[in-house]
């Protein structure tokens, strides 16, 4: 068989792709190792996590919400089998939607390890059977990453047993409650995560090598954000290293080192996770034996995601930018339509972060210190959640809005929200950034009340120091 395009990995990256591909009539195959598709966004990550994120939440609310609006419910219990178990269908939807895209669009699917022998050849190894040959004009790998290891101050990687040591894998399975958690990392996954186990009754405690959390979001923003965390009670200690992680019979020990050397300390808990980032995977493709051009573990692309050998392409976490799953499908969507002889594009000014913890956090564009480090001149304007009306009506105060425009042209340079659902507010500044709007065709749009979006245009209003409800 003699493919236009085969796309190694099944991710948002990969997946997308190949929808896109065959959408514009490539021939195209996807091989994937697992049993399921949709890589680690949809099995392992973003999915399974939103799950439980929703689950936890809507339990807690329960316990310390719904009185204050005086809706009175007997005390609540955990049934943490079930919530398991919605976080499984919920998975399965989604693994078994891409199944499903993949017979409509009449994608090939292969079910095993996929090697590149060479430009235009893939061997696909499976457990039984031979391995099959694809012959293709175009291959796109799209596999992804798995959680970075952490080393003991010896150089000793710290083993994940995924039941009491765990990576973001073990963290979304786990059978009980652990009575203390700690938490190596203050990145998404740990905040995140760390939600979950708290909200279901968890001691939780946070290690964070760096002096904030949330590195590379806005540190106003992430200096409140930890705030309104520690208010729901997670514990953090920043500016500390972790030397040693040791399994015990129960639990674990861990022995952290503040980074200036001034004290050290050693906690127990029933469980450690790792969160402290996560490496590109490329194990098996036999990159290294064709000679694919690499730097620190990514892959090297050309801006249309070529690799140095002809018909060779890369996309998503193993290639430079975010590890997101919206930009790896963007970039797949893009390079689909390139492969296709189109223009696809992707603007990796205009890419939205977001935390889903409640309140969620979400930013697009520069922070303030981006700006002002490249010598921007800026004004910000900055709303709260305490003064938005929809805001009070939901108890949901907590948080602002950010904006931070070019002092001179007015143009959005970036957005940043602390509050309900934040997440999907942000779509709007996207919109905005995009067009390259200025707060002011912000401020002139006509906005719904009473809506969360209000405090959008407010802030907008504000950073022609012109708001109208603070
Ligand atoms: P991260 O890079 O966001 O955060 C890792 C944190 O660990 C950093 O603050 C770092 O300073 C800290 N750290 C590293 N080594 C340490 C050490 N030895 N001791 C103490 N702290 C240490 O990585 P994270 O949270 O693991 O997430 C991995 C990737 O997955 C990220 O690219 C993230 O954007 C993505 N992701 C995105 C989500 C979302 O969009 N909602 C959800 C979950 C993950």
């Amino acid at each position: 068989m003699t493919y236009d395009l085969v796309v190694i990995g099944s991710g948002p990256g990969g997946y997308v792709c190949a929808i896109r591909a065959a959408q514009l009539g490539l021939k195209t195959a996807v091989i994937e190792k697992d049993k399921t598709f949709g890589g680690t966004c949809l099995n392992v990550g973003c999915i399974p996590s939103k799950a439980l994120l929703h689950a936890s939440h809507m339990l807690s609310e329960a316990q310390y919400g719904l009185e204050h609006l005086g809706v009175i419910v007997s005390p609540p219990k955990l049934d943490l089998a079930l919530m398991m178990q919605h976080k499984q269908q919920t998975v399965d939807a989604n693994v078994n939607g891409v199944a499903f895209l993949f017979k409509k669009n009449k994608i090939d699917s292969y079910h095993g390890v996929g090697k590149i022998e060479s430009p235009g050849r893939v061997i696909v190894a499976t457990s039984e059977g031979a391995p099959q040959i694809l012959e293709t004009k175009n291959i796109v790998i799209a596999t992804g990453s798995s959680p970075a290891s952490l080393r003991d101050a010896s150089g000793a990687e710290i083993v994940k047993d995924e039941k009491i040591i765990l990576s973001s894998t073990g963290a979304l399975a786990l059978e009980a409650v652990p009575e203390k958690l700690i938490i190596i990392g203050a990145g998404v996954i740990g905040l995140e995560l760390g939600s979950v186990w708290r909200r279901l009754g968890s001691e939780v405690i946070i290690i964070e090598y760096l002096d904030r959390i949330l590195t590379g979001f806005d540190a106003e923003v992430a200096s409140r954000f930890q705030k309104i965390l520690e208010k729901q009670g997670l514990i953090f200690k920043l500016s500390s290293k972790v030397t040693n992680v040791s399994k015990t019979k129960k639990g674990a020990i861990v022995t952290l080192a503040a980074v200036d050397g001034s004290s050290q300390e050693t906690l127990s808990a029933d469980a450690v996770l790792i969160a402290t980032g996560r490496t590109p995977f490329t194990d098996q493709l036999g990159l290294d034996e064709i000679g694919v051009s690499m730097e620190r573990g990514r892959i090297l692309i050309d801006d249309h995601f070529a690799t140095n050998l002809k018909g060779i392409y890369a996309i998503g976490d193993v290639v430079r930018g975010p590890m997101l799953a919206h930009k790896a499908e963007d970039e797949g969507i893009a390079l689909a339509e390139i492969l296709a002889g189109q223009a696809g594009h992707v603007n990796y000014d205009v890419i939205p972060s977001v935390v889903y913890t409640t309140p969620e956090v979400a930013a697009i564009g520069l922070t303030e210190e981006e700006a002002k480090s490249q010598e921007i001149p800026i004004a910000v304007g900055k709303f709260p959640f305490s003064a938005n009306g929809r805001a009070r009506a939901m108890r949901e105060t907590d948080g602002l809005v950010k904006i931070i425009a070019h002092a001179v042209t007015d143009r959005v340079l970036g957005v940043h929200i602390i509050g309900a659902g934040a997440g999907e507010l942000i779509a709007e500044a996207a919109v905005l950034m995009e067009f390259s709007g200025s707060s002011e065709d912000l401020a002139r749009i006509c906005h719904a009340h009473p809506t969360l979006s209000e405090a959008v245009r407010e802030a907008a209003l504000a950073v022609a120091r012109r708001a109208l409800h603070i």
